[in-house]
């Protein structure tokens, strides 16, 4: 499979099921199920295709990490909670040559002090936070025009 024909994984971590209902003054008022909408048709129209999951379980996550190392373009991850707390999901993206975008709907670093620190920041490309469902297209974005400034940038 050529890397144009790869799709480009998008993986969300624990709670990420309950957008929508859950905290909406933090997290926004779109369902993950309307987030994914979004961006499959930006990623239709530019000419990406997009493998979109969730899991609230670690060993999953993992997986699907590994996963998009061995059959994907690039990974967008939301690891949620995990985020602070998963050594695993951390090497998991260390380990995978393909770029990750770490995403956060929320502004992070504006939170509590213990959602400061990531665990998966060190292996990514980059970090989009505090721009709600928007930051999944930034994401989107990023990967596009990583791909097309080349590997000296990461
Ligand atoms: C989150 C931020 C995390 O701190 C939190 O645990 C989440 C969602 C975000 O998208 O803002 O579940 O990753």
């Amino acid at each position: 499979m050529t890397s144009a024909a790869k799709p480009i994984y998008v993986l969300n971590g624990p709670n990420l099921n309950l957008l929508g209902s859950r905290e909406p003054d933090i997290y926004g008022a779109e369902t993950l199920e309307e987030i994914e909408s979004m961006l499959k048709a930006a990623a239709a129209g530019m000419g990406m295709s997009i493998d979109f999951r969730q899991s609230n379980q670690e060993g999953e996550l993992v997986d699907w990490i590994q996963e998009a190392g061995a059959r994907g373009r690039g990974l967008i991850l939301n690891a949620a909670a995990y985020t602070h707390t998963s050594v695993a999901m951390g090497d998991a993206v260390a380990a995978i040559g393909v770029p990750v975008i770490e995403v956060h709907l929320s502004n992070i670093f504006a939170r509590e002090e213990f959602r400061h620190h990531s665990y998966i920041s060190a292996g990514a490309k980059g970090v989009i936070c505090g721009f709600g469902a928007l930051g999944y297209k930034m994401a989107l974005n990023a990967l596009d025009a990583a791909e097309a400034t080349g590997p000296e940038n990461g």
